[in-house]
């Protein structure tokens, strides 16, 4: 698969390692040109300009703060079309109270920019783990997945199964938020030194 990633942070190397392992085509686009450069060549990939990214991928990985997001989404619009667009991002800041979003009370981060690019095919995906845990821990993760594009949707499920995760089928774009939220939730708890997993009982008894 033709992959671009717009971004050359920690996200874009765990998840560009894997897809590169698993022999994907990959343009890595940054606003500094050296650090595309630096990720591309530990990816084995090609470097170049955001545009650069979303003009090659089947699939683009968004692998952005929330903040610079939206900006770049929309100056990339006319490229992105038609394409999926893979939206890792937690709009996610401290609060008061612990991790809070920024899009609570509207529209989810994953609607924000299907909004800034209307022609893309955007999919959340692989944000409620850190990227160490993309870049070592992925064996057997289930990977929760919102998009509305059958085509896109299928492509990502492909790229989960790369880093050896599980995709699981979440919904529509409309329920992205719930997946940004659980995210605030599982790294607040994490943060605190808890353990999310201990919430949720076995599979056989959630009905009770
Ligand atoms: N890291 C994690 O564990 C993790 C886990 C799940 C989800 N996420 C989400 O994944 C996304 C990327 O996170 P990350 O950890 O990969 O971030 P990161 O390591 O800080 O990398 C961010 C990338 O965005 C670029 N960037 C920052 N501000 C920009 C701006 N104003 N305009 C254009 N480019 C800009 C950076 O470029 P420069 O290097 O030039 O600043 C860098 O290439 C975020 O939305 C985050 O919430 C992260």
């Amino acid at each position: 698969m033709r992959i671009g990633i717009v971004g050359a942070g920690a996200m874009a190397e765990a998840l560009g390692t894997g897809w590169a392992k698993a022999g994907h085509d990959i343009v890595v686009g940054a606003r500094d040109a050296g650090k595309a450069t630096d990720l591309a060549a530990r990816l084995g990939a090609r470097a170049g300009t955001f545009a650069d990214a979303a003009a090659h991928g089947d699939a683009v990985l968004a692998a952005l703060p929330h903040a610079a997001m939206l900006d770049v989404v929309a100056s990339l619009a006319d490229a992105l079309a038609g394409r999926a667009v893979i939206d890792c991002s937690n709009p996610i800041v401290p609060g008061p109270g612990g991790l809070m979003l920024t899009t609570d009370g509207g529209p989810s981060a994953a609607r924000l920019i299907a909004d800034a690019a209307p022609d893309a095919h955007v999919v959340k995906a692989f944000n409620v783990c850190a990227a160490e845990v993309w870049a070592r821990y992925a064996d057997g993760l289930a990977v929760p997945l919102c998009g509305e594009d059958a085509g896109a949707l299928d492509l990502v499920r492909t790229l989960v199964t790369d880093l050896g995760a599980i995709p699981l089928d979440a919904g529509g774009l409309d329920r992205a938020g719930y997946v940004e939220a659980t995210a605030a939730f599982v790294i607040g708890v994490w943060f605190a030194g808890g353990d999310p997993r201990t919430v949720l009982p076995l599979v056989e008894h959630a009905r009770g």
